[in-house]
């Protein structure tokens, strides 16, 4: 970490303001360093997060916790005795994902200082994040005064709007465009190719970058929770029709615990305490994991809250993220996306994921969404267009392969590459099967190496493909070669890793250790990059 110690004193906050001595002189060290007004370099976000820890608050620096596979309890423990903003990064789901606008260290740093109100960004740590954040963020306020030194800025810090169209609080309008099926017949999958002109926006992009889009929820369902609200669609709120706004503005899924707490607040008797059982994550019946917007309103059948209370016990809608599957130097202008749609049953009520849905069946050619690219933090293809590049990307995880390859083909670039493409059927999950194949011809994609789970007996991925050509995957490494790993972050990414230590061990002569510690030091030099969630 650099530390930065002001050369000079600069008072930015004023002895009249509403600190302690400790506090302010603090404050006037932090904001310093981090306007730059030292001579120094002003703070990047990532700088800022280490900037952030006051000497001796017990911070080692260390996130022993940041492991996106730890169950939340497990996270915890290891954060016990640390600092707030410490704990609070421990309770997020460790997958620096970007959904929330920032990545996990960050996004607690900003709560702790309280630029960030919002505690329940964390997609994929749900509800039991928001949880914990929510009593954590309550801990601020008892915290002694200098322990909460970085969490007092009543000052304002100037924060920066982003520019139009590069975060999910500034998203700009696309037009979609089209979507085809990946899937042939006989595919117990349904994942899509979804194109959209980003001209109206006038958004570019980078390989290796993420499409943030605003999904619209189903009118059907909508519908639904109007019935059982036994208001009428035309009712107004905040401006809109009730009908709008839980089509716009809301999640549906799952129930927050403000609408439990809602519910507890108009009910009595056994009714009452079930609902304050569950807005305190507590599962009386056992059914509190399945409670989405609707299924909560079944359950407590007999209470209808106000349209204006209930739109206001719900959560606003979260964008959702999608690596980009297009290049904009192949494509100006364009971008495309492979989703994979989620759709599961709950009883026997069939239940369908937010944006992934919306991309396959509500969109239609022609209608404008909100979206917005997020940058990617390390993950991108190497500078020098001469490296070759390995890339591991089963399922939908070959998004952003699709366009570095396409995106090398539009640049002339001469490094070799090399694909591991998996999924559960040849003949019907073979995605951009006719693009790869004549890549292959063409010679620009060296190699392709396929793994299909469900064609044999036995199940067989892209890390068994791997282990078989691991001669040849020691040597692109060896000969200054990258590595990528794209899709599932549970099981997938924690197995090809697993794979790739076995192989440096074997090819590259090397204890277990020592093989660990060349991937180590693969992913601190960029050599070995991960888009997983
Ligand atoms: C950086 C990044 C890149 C990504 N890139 C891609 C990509 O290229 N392609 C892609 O398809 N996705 C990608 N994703 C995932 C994507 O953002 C969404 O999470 C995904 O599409 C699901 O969103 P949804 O709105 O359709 O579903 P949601 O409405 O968010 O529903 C999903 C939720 O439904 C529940 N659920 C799902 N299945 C079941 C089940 N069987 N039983 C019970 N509950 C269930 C789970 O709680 C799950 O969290 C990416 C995510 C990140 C963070
Ligand atoms: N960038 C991202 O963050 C990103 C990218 C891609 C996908 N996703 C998300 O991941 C979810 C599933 O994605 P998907 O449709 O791409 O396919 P998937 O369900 O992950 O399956 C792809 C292939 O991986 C196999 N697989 C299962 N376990 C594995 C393991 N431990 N190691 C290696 N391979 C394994 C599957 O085999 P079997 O099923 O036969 O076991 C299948 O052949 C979706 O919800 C999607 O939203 C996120």
């Amino acid at each position: 970490m650099n530390q930065i110690t002001p050369p000079t004193r600069i008072e930015i906050i004023p002895p009249g303001a509403p600190f302690s001595e400790a506090q302010r002189s603090w404050l006037n060290g932090f904001l310093v360093g981090m306007l730059g007004l030292d001579g120094s370099t002003p703070l990047s976000s990532d700088q800022n997060g280490a900037m952030l820890a006051p000497a001796g608050d017990g911070d080692d620096g260390e996130a022993p916790w940041h492991d996106q596979a730890m169950p939340i309890a497990e996270r915890m423990k290891l954060a016990e005795g640390r600092p707030l903003r410490r704990r609070m990064m421990a309770a997020m789901a460790q997958q620096d994902c970007g959904q929330c606008g920032y990545n996990c260290n960050d996004y607690s740093e900003a709560i702790a200082d309280r630029s960030e109100a919002r505690t329940n960004l964390c997609v994929p740590g749900g509800k039991e994040t928001a949880r914990i954040l929510k009593t954590l963020y309550e801990e601020l306020d008892k915290a002694p005064a200098a322990a909460s030194a970085a969490a007092v800025p009543a000052v304002s810090v100037s924060t920066t709007i982003s520019a139009p169209g590069r975060s999910r609080d500034n998203p700009v309008e696309a037009v979609f465009l089209s979507r085809r099926l990946l899937n042939k017949p006989g595919s117990e999958k349904e994942t899509w190719h979804v194109e959209f002109d980003l001209s109206a926006g006038g958004l570019d992009y980078v390989v290796g970058d993420s499409f943030g889009i605003f999904a619209k929820n189903e009118v059907g369902l909508v519908d639904q929770i109007i019935a059982l609200l036994g208001a009428s669609h035309t009712t107004k709120v905040n401006g809109k029709t009730l009908r709008e706004c839980l089509i716009e503005d809301v999640s549906l899924s799952p129930a927050p615990d403000t609408l439990f707490e809602l519910i507890s607040f108009i009910t009595g008797g056994a009714q009452r305490e079930k609902a304050r059982a569950l807005a305190q994550g507590e599962d009386p019946d056992g059914d509190a994991a399945t409670l989405d917007v609707m299924a909560c309103l079944q359950k407590f059948s007999n209470v209808r809250p106000h349209p204006e209370a209930f739109v206001e016990a719900l959560e606003p809608v979260q964008p959702r993220l999608y690596s980009i599957s297009s290049s904009h130097n192949a494509t100006p202008g364009r971008l495309s996306l492979t989703v994979d749609c989620v759709r599961y049953v709950v009883g026997k009520r069939k239940r369908h994921g937010l944006a992934s849905t919306f991309l396959a069946e509500r969109i239609n050619p022609g209608d404008q969404l909100k979206v917005y690219v997020q940058k990617a933090h390390g993950f991108a293809l190497p500078a020098d267009p001469k490296t070759p590049i390995i890339m591991v990307g089963p399922g939908t995880g070959v998004a952003p392969f699709r366009a570095f390859l396409l995106d090398r083909k539009a640049t002339g670039a001469p490094g070799k590459n090399w694909l591991f493409f998996g999924h559960q059927r040849s003949d019907c999950d073979f995605f951009y099967a006719d693009e790869l194949n004549a890549m292959k011809t063409s010679g620009l994609l060296t190699r392709l190496s396929l793994a299909w789970s469900r064609d044999g007996e036995k199940k067989f991925y892209v890390q068994d493909r791997m282990r078989e050509v691991g001669r040849e995957v020691w040597n692109w490494l060896a000969e200054g070669g990258h590595l990528y790993v794209c899709g599932d972050a549970k099981r997938m990414a924690k197995d090809v890793e697993r794979a790739l230590v076995d192989i440096i061990a074997q090819f590259g002569a090397r204890s277990t250790d020592e093989a660990v510690a060349f991937v180590a030091d693969l992913k601190k030099t960029g050599r070995f990059q991960q888009d997983v969630y």
